[in-house]
């Protein structure tokens, strides 16, 4: 991991363990770090399973008109229902898109799982493309595990 994310993850990390007893705000300290420390994160944001939808929790960056997203749709719901991280380097040429932004060029989503059952997903997206490689996969990866239980308790 590089020096940015492995300092990320220790800022997060630190605000995560404090807040614990709290998902919400753990949620919220989460995406305004993100968003804060990494420049090519232009949205950041959380949907929490909810039966077949997805449901858009905490988010830093303009609002999405996408507050529910059934499973199977879009590059979410996709991520959710295959239970994998998905990373688009171009939007525009994925048909499973569903547009938030014009500006959004490139999304990377990554499932929050606990004992092999979908809890959410975090959500990023960037106004650059192909913004997204194997450091934001592995970073990304790790905090969901550990938020996973945070969210589930
Ligand atoms: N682009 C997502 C929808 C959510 S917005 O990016 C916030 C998708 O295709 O599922």
């Amino acid at each position: 991991m590089t020096e940015r994310y492995g300092e990320t993850m220790k800022k997060v990390r630190q605000a995560i363990d404090a807040e614990r007893q709290d998902a919400t705000r753990v949620m919220q300290t989460t995406v305004r770090l993100l968003h804060h420390e990494l420049p090519h994160y232009t949205w950041v944001g959380f949907y929490l399973l909810d039966g077949n939808e997805l449901v858009l929790g905490p988010f830093a960056g303009r609002p999405s008109p996408h507050t529910r997203i059934p499973l199977g749709r879009g590059i979410c719901g996709a991520a959710a229902a295959e239970e994998q991280t998905i990373i688009v380097d171009d939007v525009n040429t994925d048909p499973r898109y569903l547009a938030c932004s014009f500006d959004t060029r490139s999304e990377i989503v990554v499932p929050i799982m606990l004992d092999g059952q979908v809890l959410g997903e975090i959500d990023i997206d960037s106004d650059k493309l192909a913004a997204f490689g194997p450091a934001d996969k592995d970073f990304l990866e790790q905090l969901a595990s550990h938020l996973a239980p945070i969210l589930r308790s």
